[in-house]
Parts: C-alpha cells; sequence; structure tokens
C-alpha cells in the first residue's frame, strides 16, 4: 500500500441503504453491520481507510442509524475520527453525499473519499488518492474489471485514464470495467450536488460531470474486489476474508480453514472448513459438514447436517441429516431434520421447517 503523507485525509461511507438483496439477514441489522469473518462488515472498511491514510470518516445513515453509533462510536478504537450525519427520508448515494459532506471540514480543494459501505477492496486508496491530486481531477473512480460486464453498467476510458461515458447495463458492453464503488472527489465538486434532493451518483452526478467536460478519471486495476450485496457474494467476502485472500487487519483471528469465536464449540468428529466462520458459543455437533459458510452467534448444527456456502442466522437451528447449500437461515429459525434447503432458499427468522414428511425411496 502507498504510504501517504496527506494530513486528516477525510472520507465519507455510505450506510444508508435496506440492504433488501440480503433480507432475512438485513431485517434487524443494516448490511454494513452483519458479522463478516468475525466483525461487523465495516470493521474491515475502516481498518483499510486507516491504513490509506484516513483519519476522520462522516458515516452517511438512514437505515436503522443509531445502530452505527452503538457499533463504532467516536471511532478512538480504530484511531478514527467518526461522526454521523442521518437522512431522515434516504437521500441516495449523491443526495447522501452532499448531506454528510456538511459535518466535512476540508477546504474547497481537498481530496475526500467516497466509499460505498458494501465493497471488499484489495486496491491501493492512497494511490487512488495521489493520482487525483496529481492530474487535479474533479472525480477519481476505482474501477475495477469482471468477467461478465452486461449485469452492470460499465465504465469505459481514454488513453489517459479519462472516463468517457457512464453507460447503462447492456448485453454488449464496450469495456468489462466497472464503477467499484470508491470514489475521491474534490471537496468543491462534492458542493455542486443539490442539497436536500434525492440524486443518485451513478445516474446522475458523474453522467453531468462528463457531460460538463470535468476531469472524471478512471482508477484502474485487477486488485481483489467484491460487492457483498447479495448472500452469495456476503458469504463469499466471509470465507476470502477467513482464508485470507483479501488481507484484513481487523481479522479477529489467524487466516485458516476456519474462525472459531470465543466459546464455540467443535466437535472432533465434525468437518468445518472453506474458510467457514463459527460463532460465538455455536455449536457443530460430530459428524456435521460445514463448509465455506458462516454460523452465527449461538447456532446449532446437529450431527449429521450438512452446511456449504450458507449462512445460519444467530441462535438458528440445523437439524440431523438436514442440508442447505446457497441457503440463508434468519435469526432463531429452526430447519427441522431431513430438509434440503438448496440454491438461494432462504428461511425467515424464527420460523420452524418441521421435519421434512417426503422421502424418496427406490422401494416406494
Ligand atoms: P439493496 O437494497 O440490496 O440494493 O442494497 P442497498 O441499497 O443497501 O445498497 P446499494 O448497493 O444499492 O447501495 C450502495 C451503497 O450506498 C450501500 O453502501 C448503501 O448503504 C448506500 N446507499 C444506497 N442508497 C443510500 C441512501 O439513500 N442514503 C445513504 N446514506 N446511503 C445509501
Amino acid at each position: 500500500m502507498t504510504e501517504t503523507s496527506l494530513p486528516e485525509l477525510e472520507a465519507i461511507l455510505l450506510v444508508g441503504g435496506r440492504g433488501t438483496r440480503l433480507r432475512p439477514l438485513t431485517l434487524g441489522t443494516p448490511k454494513p453491520l452483519l458479522p463478516t469473518a468475525g466483525v461487523p462488515f465495516l470493521a474491515h472498511q475502516l481498518t483499510q481507510a486507516r491504513q490509506a491514510g484516513v483519519r476522520r470518516i462522516v458515516f452517511a445513515t438512514s437505515y436503522r442509524a443509531e445502530m452505527f453509533r452503538e457499533a463504532f462510536g467516536d471511532g478512538s478504537a480504530f484511531g478514527l475520527t467518526l461522526e454521523y450525519m442521518t437522512e431522515e427520508t434516504p437521500l441516495g448515494t449523491g443526495g447522501a453525499i452532499r448531506n454528510a459532506a456538511q459535518a466535512l471540514t476540508c477546504g474547497p480543494d481537498a481530496p475526500v473519499l467516497v466509499l460505498n459501505g458494501d465493497i471488499l477492496s484489495g486496491h491501493d486508496t492512497a494511490d487512488q488518492v495521489a493520482r487525483h491530486i496529481a492530474r487535479r481531477a474533479a472525480v477519481t473512480l476505482h474501477l475495477t474489471e469482471v468477467e461478465d460486464p452486461s449485469r452492470f453498467g460499465c465504465v469505459p476510458t481514454d488513453d489517459e485514464g479519462r472516463v468517457t461515458a457512464f453507460l447503462e447495463k447492456t448485453p454488449n458492453p464496450v469495456t468489462n470495467r466497472i464503477n467499484a464503488g470508491c470514489y475521491v472527489f474534490t471537496r468543491s465538486v462534492i458542493d455542486t450536488i443539490p442539497q436536500g434532493e434525492v440524486v443518485s451518483v451513478e445516474r446522475e452526478t458523474f453522467p453531468g460531470l462528463i457531460e460538463s467536460g470535468a476531469l472524471v478519471l478512471g482508477y484502474a486495476d485487477s486488485a481483489y474486489w467484491l460487492d457483498v450485496g447479495t448472500p452469495a457474494a456476503f458469504v463469499k467476502g466471509s470465507r476470502d476474508l477467513v482464508l485470507g485472500r483479501l488481507a484484513s487487519p481487523a481479522l479477529p483471528g489467524p487466516v485458516g480453514e476456519l474462525l472459531a469465536l470465543p466459546g464455540a464449540v467443535i466437535s472432533p468428529e465434525a468437518k468445518v472448513d472453506g474458510g467457514t466462520t463459527v460463532g460465538a458459543r455455536a455449536v457443530v455437533e460430530s459428524g456435521a459438514q460445514v463448509s465455506g459458510s458462516v454460523l452465527g452467534d449461538d447456532s446449532v448444527v446437529c450431527s449429521g447436517a450438512t452446511v456449504t456456502d450458507s449462512v445460519v442466522g444467530p441462535g438458528a437451528r440445523i437439524a440431523s441429516g438436514a442440508v442447505l447449500r446457497d441457503a440463508v437461515i434468519g435469526d432463531g429459525a429452526v430447519v427441522g431434520p431431513g430438509n434440503e434447503l438448496l440454491a438461494g432458499s432462504r428461511l425467515w427468522p424464527g420460523v420452524t421447517l418441521p421435519e421434512c414428511a417426503i422421502r424418496f425411496s427406490s422401494d416406494v
């Protein structure tokens, strides 16, 4: 990571979304606070931002705003100063940035880092800021390369790195580079976003800046990058952190096949691997197999159950012989014996799925 000599770099963290794609996990907890590799997701972003030279962060909150202050307080545990700005009704990404900017202390020419609160990235943020300053850009966008850009809007650049367009999703994208959700804004540019209005940076601010001839730069690289907005991506993010595919100073244990939090009880006859996190006081009984998953605090995986690439919410119980693959089990839910929940299945908090009554057998 590039060393930065910037004094007191400030950032805005966008954390006000409702995280609808991650329901039911986000019914009670905002996406940026979901336990990920043993700590709230944002802990990974906060420690990385601190390493990149950020000293003060304004949280742009809306959905369940009070939970962020409860989790992170004044930020001193992270060596940061944290401020909280809340939108009574969500103002969209651009409106949220403008609203949060009222709590910035920097002058009009200073760079301000803006982060989506649901991104894991290994890119060199300090270098992105340094390039922004060197080129005197209005905004510098981190761009990442994906295999299938048709699922995203794409962001073409010219030979000098200048962004030439912000294109909507299309079956035939002109580039595989997409917006990676980490921006450096020159402070005065934020002040041009209308205040108190719903504004999208992706659909309005960036296309408008490009149209007006302002220098919008791309900072493209191929470092680790993941948007944890869907259940499958969320589980992948957690297991990648546990396995060390992305380094995080916030990881509360050594990198390895599993991360067991205090009080977790794992039978020696159970198989737990693939970057699984076993929550505090969670139990994995003998003969159970758990791979690449997140087991919440106080959850139980009974003997002979199989859990793969899934999230088991706090206090949930997976009975003997049940099979989960790519599934999300809400807090306190019970999956009765013999059930198979596959391919994106979701069980809402507190629901009990009785013992599976249908048995397929060659004898029938
Ligand atoms: P979905 O409902 O699943 O799309 O999730 P989301 O809205 O929480 O996330 P999305 O990927 O759409 O937004 C990107 C980032 O911007 C996330 O970190 C959100 O928390 C944040 N965000 C989105 N809309 C708002 C808003 O209106 N206000 C604030 N403060 N943050 C927002």
